[in-house]
């Protein structure tokens, strides 16, 4: 959701480092920006010059802001609040001296600006965020700053990371509770950051706070305290392991071309190098007495392949659920239970919430994620990291079939086949090679060109290609607008095909395993109510008015096939003159309910 980055050095280019990090951020998904950097001159006291706006960032430029080595930028995704430049962040006090930003949501912000608006606080935007900062400004009358600032965090309620430029001091103080921050050590300065990629131009040195930890950075030391105690604590940090090219588009003209494109290398990395660790994880599946698969969106597609995967390669049973309801079905789960929850960003809130209920009785967690250091991955008993670099474009690709591939080679593990595993996931690698060839893509092309002006699309599977359906539908909603339904084909007669009528586009797909004779069926009833079968399969049929051919890998076809499906999506929203990559409404990572 919201994009956080702030420096503190020596450099005099504040503006344009913020400037950098908060592009760096655009993918996260926004409506509005700002940033605000310490005019020089000012002596012992702060004042600053603050840019606010509406709308993309797009080629606005902020050379005009002064020189300064101090400064704190933020991407809103309005919650409180419409998308006003006035709502926008940084928000200050009633003096101007105290600049805040902020992500998450503050429950009680009503009863606390009541209160503050007694005390003579006056308030200027419809936002939340802003109650922080005006009491920060009251508490900071009886106490130091740091101290109004840890204070005024545990009057807030709800899951939230605030940053707050000291009146005084070139100094950053920030606190999480929930939403992500991370601290990048550079040399000569350090940085924050909601999002560590942001960081990798300036440093791989991090340190990801965690929940209820408030850090004070200057120039030189960054010191994390206990908001709850107000103790200082040791800092471990980490080591970044991706690399700012993996972060860049590149050749690409998007991020999520790009980031389809990277997947059969991907693939072969997993299926190498992810082995060791499906072996050791696929034992704490065996000793527990029930295992539950939990995630959002793309990722709760990933849940029901793997209860298929689980199911036909292991012979075993794993109930799955999306994050958000979850909790409402955990009555049952015991500490000898296993909750799998499966995340790209680590930061997801409604999976985040989930595991921690989970974990409230007794269970134990297994994130599959990938993002190190994300929420998810330190809140786990065991965490394995997904490998599929930085995944940018909001709509998620990679790290969706990443985590098919290690749910490939855990099942096959868990079944005592774990080379099997792996020479299913090379095939899928294969066969998604042949979906990027220039000839396959321009294929793909083509039929998104016929689809362009569509307003419903449905998408029909059986098995693992249930799960194929309801992501391509997915990835089609979601950058392209059109309407676009995935269902169990089992489920035509149920209701859904009352929808199709002449032209309407009708995905099928039809992979070489026990679900292709039935899919056939629902392809041909489709067909005969005026359907346009758009069929995916090893072979051609008759019936197809469209076909595009993806080669048999066993049980891993799905992830091949949901590639057409992504290629698909991307060539639609193009056709349709949208920016694949931003789609309206969406943030890439979840942290509000
Ligand atoms: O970071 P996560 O994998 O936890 O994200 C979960 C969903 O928010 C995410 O998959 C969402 O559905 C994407 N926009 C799908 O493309």
């Amino acid at each position: 959701m919201c994009g956080i980055f702030g420096y503190v050095g020596h450099q005099e280019d504040a503006a344009d480092i913020v400037f950098e990090g908060l592009k760096r951020l655009e993918y996260r998904g926004y409506d509005s920006w700002g940033i605000a950097v310490k005019k020089p001159g000012t002596g012992s006291k702060n004042t600053f010059a603050i840019r606010k706006r509406t709308g993309k960032i797009g080629n606005a430029k902020v050379s005009d802001l002064p020189k300064s080595s101090f400064g704190l930028g933020h991407t809103r995704w309005a919650t409180h609040g419409g998308v006003t430049k006035i709502n926008a962040h940084p928000h200050t006090d009633c003096t101007g001296s105290i600049v805040l930003i902020h992500n998450g949501i503050i429950e009680n912000y009503e009863k606390l600006k009541k209160n503050l608006i007694a005390h003579g606080h006056r308030f200027v935007s419809e936002t939340d965020s802003e109650v922080a900062v005006h009491l920060i400004e009251e508490l900071n009358k009886t106490c130091s700053f740091t101290e109004a600032v840890r204070k005024a965090f545990l009057k807030l309620e709800g899951l939230n990371a605030i940053i707050v430029m000291h009146p005084r001091a070139h100094t950053f103080v920030g606190v999480r509770n929930g939403s992500p921050l991370v601290v990048g050590l550079g040399k000569g300065g350090n940085y924050l950051a909601s999002d560590a990629a942001a960081l990798l131009p300036h440093t791989k040195k991090v340190y990801f706070l965690e929940d209820n930890d408030l850090v004070v950075a200057d120039a030189e030391n960054v010191q994390i305290i206990e908001v709850k105690t107000g103790k200082r604590k040791k800092i471990k940090p980490r080591t970044l392991t991706w690399s700012i090219k993996q972060a860049e588009k590149g050749k690409y003209p998007h991020f999520m071309i790009k980031e389809i494109h990277e997947q059969p290398s991907i693939l072969s990395e997993i299926a190498s190098s992810g082995l060791s660790n499906a072996k050791k994880l696929s034992k704490h599946i065996d000793q527990a007495f029930d295992t539950y698969m939990v995630g959002c969106g793309t990722a709760s597609y990933a849940c029901i392949a793997g209860s298929y995967l689980f199911s036909k390669i292991a012979n075993r049973h794993i109930n799955w659920a999306v994050g958000s309801e979850f909790g409402y079905q955990l009555d049952f789960l015991t500490p000898k239970s296993l909750v799998m929850a499966l995340s790209q960003s680590g930061e997801t809130i409604d999976t985040l919430e989930a595991v921690k209920k989970a974990k409230g009785k007794g269970a134990k967690i297994f994130a599959l994620v990938n993002t190190l250091g994300s929420s998810l991955y330190r809140e786990a008993d065991y965490s394995m990291l997904i490998g599929a670099g930085p995944e940018k474009a909001v709509a998620s690709t990679k790290a969706f079939t990443g985590k098919l591939a290690h749910l490939v080679l855990l099942a096959y593990a868990l079944a005592g086949k774990p080379k099997s595993g792996q020479s299913t996931l090379l095939k899928a690698a294969k066969a998604s090679k042949t979906v990027l060839t220039p000839e396959s893509r321009a294929r793909i092309k083509k039929l998104a060109e016929r689809m362009k002006n569509k307003e419903h699309i449905y998408v029909i599977g059986r098995g693992l290609s249930y799960p194929a359906s309801l992501e391509t539908a997915l990835k089609i909603k979601e950058i392209s607008y059109i309407h676009a339904e995935g269902f169990a084909a089992g489920e035509l007669k149920h209701g859904v095909i009352a929808l199709v009528e002449k032209g309407t586009p009708c995905i099928a797909f039809l992979p070489n395993d026990e679900t292709y004779g039935a899919n056939l069926a629902g392809a041909m009833e489709m067909k005969a109510r005026g359907g346009s079968i758009i069929g995916i399969s090893h072979k051609p049929h008759e019936v197809f008015d469209f076909y595009i051919p993806v080669a048999d890998a066993q049980e891993a076809t799905i992830i091949p096939n949901v590639i057409v499906g992504q290629v698909l999506a991307y060539y639609l929203a193009i056709a349709r003159d949208l920016d694949p990559d931003m789609p309206r409404n969406l943030a890439k990572s979840v942290t509000v309910k």
